[in-house]
């Protein structure tokens, strides 16, 4: 479905500037995109992509590195031009201008088109950690214990993994123009119920989603299991034209 919509946006807009994301969960959506790519032809040699975030500290090569996920999951795999794909430098010496001159990359491309967004166990989006302002922009964040123990098993233990990270802020993030998240599995059940229906809070990072105007969320059944208007998107998503290319 995530990769559905995307292939459909590409197709009608070659030139598109996506948002990436990283994690277990867009490993799935990357295969397929891959896979439409050599069976489909689907092109990405004409769009430009952002990443949400990068660890401070990683160099490209590190197998840990976004930017090593990236390349491995899907940049080496489609005809992606590489000089194309931005992700934050988490081994600039300033760190500081380094997300500075992100946010200005971002603007010179006018905004992101359509932004992929995971959620986090305690509902960040990207590496926003609770209490990240709605309006905050690219900078460095000190993550929290929950996220150092859920990217743990990656680094092989959480005190392997870095402390910060750089990451697109929350209101870089509601300036996309298409916002999809994309959330599986019964662990992510309950964080997902709070920020598609609990209240605006920068606790959660992902309930600002709710301000966005057009924000898509993707659940499996697993995640989907604490919501409580499940009838009325069923419903919603079986009937609305919108989705017709979709069910
Ligand atoms: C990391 C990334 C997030 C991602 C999250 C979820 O923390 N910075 O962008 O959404 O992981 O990861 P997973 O899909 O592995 O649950």
């Amino acid at each position: 479905m995530v990769s559905k919509v995307i292939a459909h946006d590409l197709r009608a807009n070659p030139h598109l500037v996506m948002g990436l994301a990283t994690g277990r969960t867009m490993e799935r959506v990357y295969r397929w995109l891959v896979r439409s790519h050599r069976e489909k032809k689907l092109d990405f040699s004409l769009c430009t992509t952002f990443n949400l975030d990068e660890y401070v500290g990683l160099p490209a090569e590190d197998r840990n590195s976004y930017r090593y996920y990236m390349n491995h999951h899907l940049f080496h795999k489609v005809n992606i031009d590489l000089r194309n794909t931005y992700l934050p430098d988490g081994m600039a010496a300033d760190l500081e201008a380094e997300c500075r001159r992100y946010e200005e990359l971002i603007h010179r491309f006018n905004g992101i088109d359509l932004q992929l967004l995971g959620i986090g166990r305690d509902g960040h989006i990207g590496f926003n950690e609770p209490l990240s302002a709605l309006r905050s922009r690219t900078r460095v964040k000190a993550l929290m214990p929950t996220t150092l123990a859920q990217n743990a098993e990656f680094f092989g233990g959480p005190d392997r993994v870095p402390r910060r990270a750089i990451t697109m802020g929350v209101g870089t993030v509601l300036e996309a123009r298409r916002c999809l998240l994309l959330a599986t599995g019964i662990q992510k059940a309950e964080i997902v119920a709070r920020a598609v229906e609990g209240p605006i809070t920068s606790m959660i990072s992902a309930t600002s989603l709710q301000l966005h105007p057009r924000c898509t969320v993707i659940v499996d059944e697993a995640a989907a299991s604490r919501l409580s208007g499940t009838d009325y998107y069923r419903w919603v998503f079986d009937n609305e034209p919108e989705w017709q290319d979709y069910r």
